[in-house]
């Protein structure tokens, strides 16, 4: 079970409003800065605190995550992320975010065995496909069918037994490469491919993914193990807007299938997950390198609307360490499929190399995320460009579910409940209509 690290205090801060004063408890956790604790705030002052999109506001203690985003430092329950892609498997990864350490031999057979024996979807799921248009995005499929998992398994939706909720964790991370691999098989019009018990994660999904009844499917390692870091640099991201979305769904006593399909609606929009997805659509849109200073003052023109998609963080005010390991991955991938001249990759170093040296970029410091790199990889292992967000959501299925039992197991979760600024009418009568100027 994760191992978790609570709070200190550290200090008293005084807020003071109205002629009254409030101490307010500073925490501090094993790294990061303190944060004020608010709680008792509107009980002594009669006020709350103002912070939409939660910039400055930390939602909860977990011991899964931590995140520099100055220095550009990404741990994964202490690990760096460079040690974790350069030596570790998904499973091991997957292992370690769930239960705060990584396995021993032993247990990660079990582990193993676990996930494997849960590859299947229920038969009868099959059959949500055909409600489907062909055009269907996968991220729509991808959504209801993990959303209806709760009608499927409803045996491990108990989310006050712990028994149950480790089996539903071991079913959303067996399943959710099946799900994904099926939506592309529907888009595709190809018969839907069954898991394979005797392959590792990720071999297993390029099978369901890639392979045909018609020919054998031969399985490239170097490509397996970019896949293999591919789920890794995605695992988790602590507190992000779909593990915050998974977080709040959860806190209301939702079933687990029911915070993954929150979390994976969450995850769909373009500021987030869609980007890998929008970057490649952005870079195919520039064309070539001589439009890339008018795309560039389109970029910084602020009545455009336009993004640098793949830039930007809302945490890392550095290099996102995942997108220096993605170029790698990059390399290592067109290398092994013998791609020699990769336009795409061209356009995208030319526009970070320019992205990097301009003022815009600069002053705002905003660096390539972990999306700038990883859609030129997926484009080039054969995944069609609409896949992107959906194996994105393959690799964050096992930080959601670890973020949620975490959740549940915090003695502090109480239901996610914001508060607001009313800015609208102050209280006035009913007028009959026939009154209504
Ligand atoms: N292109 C151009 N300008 C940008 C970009 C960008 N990609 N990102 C931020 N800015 C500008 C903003 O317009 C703002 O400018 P201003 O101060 O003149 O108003 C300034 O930089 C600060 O940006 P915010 O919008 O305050 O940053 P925020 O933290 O709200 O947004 C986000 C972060 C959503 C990631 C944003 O950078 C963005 O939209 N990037 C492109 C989409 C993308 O790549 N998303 C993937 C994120 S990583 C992930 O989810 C895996």
């Amino acid at each position: 079970m994760p191992h978790s690290v609570t709070s200190k205090q550290v200090g008293t801060a005084t807020l003071s409003y109205d002629g009254k004063s409030a101490p307010l408890p500073v925490l501090a956790g094993s790294l990061g800065p303190a944060c004020v604790d608010i709680r008792k705030l509107q009980g002594e002052l009669g006020v709350f605190t103002f912070d939409p999109s939660y910039g400055a506001t930390a939602s909860c203690e977990s011991s899964i995550t931590y995140i520099d985003g100055d220095a550009g430092i990404l741990l994964y329950r202490g690990y760096p992320i460079e040690q974790l892609a350069e030596k570790s498997t998904f499973l091991e990864v997957a292992y370690l975010l769930l239960f705060g350490n990584l396995p021993n031999t032993a247990e990660l057979g079990v582990f193993t065995n676990g996930v494997t024996r849960h590859t299947m979807l229920h038969e009868q799921i099959r059959r949500f496909w055909d409600g489907f248009r062909r055009d269907a995005h996968p991220m729509a499929m991808l959504c209801s069918v993990v959303g209806a998992m709760s009608a499927f398994y409803p045996d491990s939706i108990d989310t006050q037994d712990p028994r149950q909720r480790e089996i539903s964790a071991y079913r959303m991370i067996a399943k959710i490469p099946t799900i994904t691999a099926w939506a592309h098989k529907y888009n595709a019009g190809q018969p839907f491919v069954y898991p394979r018990n005797d392959l590792n994660y990720s071999e297993n999904f390029l099978h369901m993914f890639h392979a045909v009844p018609a020919e054998p499917y031969t399985q490239n390692p170097i490509l397996t193990r970019a896949m293999d870091r591919i789920l890794i640099l995605h695992a988790d991201h602590e507190q992000n807007a779909s593990t915050s979305t998974v977080r709040l769904a959860g806190s209301t006593g939702a079933n687990p299938f029911a915070c993954i399909a929150a979390g994976i609606a969450s995850l769909w929009g373009p500021a987030h997950g869609g980007a890998n997805e929008a970057v490649l659509k952005m870079l195919a849109e520039i064309g070539h390198k001589d439009n890339i200073p008018a795309f560039i003052a389109q970029v910084k023109d602020k009545n455009s609307h336009v993004k640098l998609m793949g830039f930007g963080h809302r945490v890392y005010k550095n290099f996102d360490p995942r997108a220096k390991i993605m170029q790698q991955t990059c390399y290592e991938v067109l290398e092994a499929l013998g791609i020699k001249d990769e336009p795409m990759l061209d356009l995208a170093m030319e526009l970070e190399k320019i992205a990097l040296e301009d003022e815009y970029f600069v002053s705002r410091k905003l660096y390539p995320n972990v999306d700038f790199y990883s859609g030129i990889i997926l484009k080039a292992m054969g995944f069609p460009t609409t896949m992107f967000t959906p194996i994105f959501a393959l690799a964050r299925t096992v930080g959601w579910i670890s973020q949620w039992m975490e959740m549940i197991e915090d003695p502090q979760q109480r239901i996610g409940r914001p508060r607001q600024i009313y800015t609208g009418a102050a209280t006035r009568d009913y007028t009959p209509i026939d009154q209504r100027g």
